[in-house]
């Protein structure tokens, strides 16, 4: 086949044109012009709609079967070789599903990978194609993340259920596969392979989705289970603009603190599974390990001090308990600096406009500074009260009582709001030794408190809930 001419269409409008823009001259988006590979394809004419079938004929025969009838195969499994990748997935990889791995380089979705792969290849055909480190490297990272050397278990040596391919050309990558025909392949990266037929450079986003597209129908073809490596664009977009999300049945998304040596891996996009699902790991020297008890790793465990307040966040299915820091200073600057970290900015903002307003403390004179222990970011509004209760207690200067748990989202109007999974919050609340639980009103949980042993202070408004939790009177006199 021919190279073809290329042409260039705007992700946002649709709008096509023979050279390139940075800004598209139909819609004036910024750099939505991306190079497709085949006019031909755009420019198939649609079949007519078939004529009528003549009098007396029989009627065409139905495609299309009533839901009921349909034949269901149960969901098969394979298990990753670690149970945290295999509830992020949903209960473990589904054979012929299109899984892309994304995060920044160096994050460890390589070792993740290659970890899972030689786990999987005790049960299962594996193809490793590895299209940024060479054979050699990667034989390497293999030895290392086995047994150690010199131990009983590092013989034998030999893994034959796992190939290794060190391939950029997506044509060869392709010919394996139909020659293996492999349970699981894994591609590392899809960014690094590139198609000999498109004129663009590797990693761009019509390579990306090119070599995606032709790897996923070979992968359903032959019931393939495919794990792709993406790596997150300096725009922090999975392999450019979301190319890739709509193809695939699964995102998960691989990320941690650079300086920490923890690991988060989240579900965005699951066809198998629940979303927001989370597994946490810890990089070893040999290697990614499971953790198993990720709430002790967000817990500062120094004790309860001034301006300290512990909250359960709940990711996916999973609470966490995590621990949060507030500093307030009165400020030497014109406007007080307020930074957050590991919680949006804005909703730090309106938790002090509303202690403010609702408290009379005069914050807007001190400056702010938040911080969520062990790097996680919590985005969920349930975290709100105990964002509060920190900075109140920082203020005040004042140390919340050992054993308290704050949940609840604050409303603008001073209101504590219900927050979902309550109860399986202050399950694992108690299950790691917390007696109090300051929780929004209404919740009806008073019996399963009670039965955990937790006692429940429940609160309508944000004044109440402080009193509560911190036994004195923070409000402005
Ligand atoms: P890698 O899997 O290569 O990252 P990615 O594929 O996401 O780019 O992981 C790279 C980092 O992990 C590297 O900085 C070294 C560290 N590491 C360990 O700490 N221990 C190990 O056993 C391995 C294999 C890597
Ligand atoms: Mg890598």
């Amino acid at each position: 086949m021919g190279r073809s001419t290329p042409f260039y269409a705007c992700q946002s409008c649709g709008a096509q044109s023979r050279q390139f823009f940075g800004r598209c001259p139909g819609c004036g988006s910024w750099n939505s012009l991306v190079e497709q590979s085949n006019p031909a394809a755009d420019g198939r004419r649609r079949r007519a709609a078939p004529a009528p079938p003549p009098e007396g004929a029989a009627p065409r025969a139905r495609r299309s079967e009533p839901i009921h009838s349909v034949g269901e195969r149960p969901l098969r499994r394979l298990a990753t070789g670690f149970p945290e990748l295999d509830r992020v997935l949903g209960g473990g990889l589904v054979p012929g599903s299109l899984v892309l791995v994304g995060g920044d380089p160096g994050i460890g979705k390589s070792t993740l990978l290659l970890q899972s792969a030689r786990a999987l290849a005790d049960s299962c055909s594996v193809l490793y194609v590895s299209a940024e480190e060479s054979a050699q490297q990667v034989k390497l990272r293999w030895r290392r993340l086995g047994p150690e050397q010199g131990t009983k278990e590092e013989e034998p040596l030999q893994q034959a259920g796992l190939q290794l391919l060190a391939e950029t050309d997506l044509e060869l990558v392709l010919q394996e596969l139909e020659a293996l025909r492999p349970a699981v392949a894994i591609i590392d990266s899809i960014q690094a392979l590139h198609d000999a037929e498109l004129s663009s450079v590797p990693g761009s986003v019509s390579q990306v989705r090119d070599c995606a597209a032709a790897l996923q129908r070979l992968a359903k073809r032959q019931d393939t289970a495919l794990l792709l490596v993406g790596h997150v664009t300096k725009e922090g977009m999975l392999a450019g603009p979301k190319v890739l999300e709509h193809l695939v049945d699964a995102v998960l998304t691989f990320e941690g603190d650079r300086f920490a040596s923890h690991r988060l891996l989240r579900a965005v996009k699951n066809r198998f599974g629940a979303t927001h699902e989370l597994g946490v790991f810890e990089m070893r020297d040999r290697g990614l390990a499971e953790v198993t008890n990720p709430s002790e790793l967000f817990l500062g465990g120094e004790g309860p001090c001034p301006g300290t307040a512990t909250i359960v966040a709940c990711e996916g299915t999973r609470p966490l308990l995590v621990d949060l820091q507030a500093l307030v200073s009165s400020t030497s600057y014109a406007s007080p600096r307020r930074t957050a970290t590991g919680i949006g900015i804005n909703r730090l903002h309106q938790i002090l406009a509303v202690l403010e307003k609702h408290l009379g403390l005069p914050l807007s004179r001190f400056d702010c500074y938040l911080a969520v222990a062990g790097g996680l970011d919590v985005e969920e509004p349930a975290a709100d009260l105990g964002v509060a209760a920190a900075v109140v207690a920082s203020f005040r200067d004042l140390t919340l009582p050992a054993g308290t748990v704050l949940v609840g989202e604050l409303g603008l109007g001073g209101q504590i709001r219900p927050v979902g999974q309550l109860e399986l919050r202050l399950q694992e609340a108690a299950r790691l030794g917390f007696t109090r639980a300051v929780v929004p009103r209404g919740g009806g949980l008073a019996p399963a408190a009670a039965a955990l042993g937790l006692e429940l202070l429940e609160a309508g408004g944000v004044a109440e809930a402080l009193v509560a939790a911190l036994g004195v009177n923070p409000a402005a006199d």
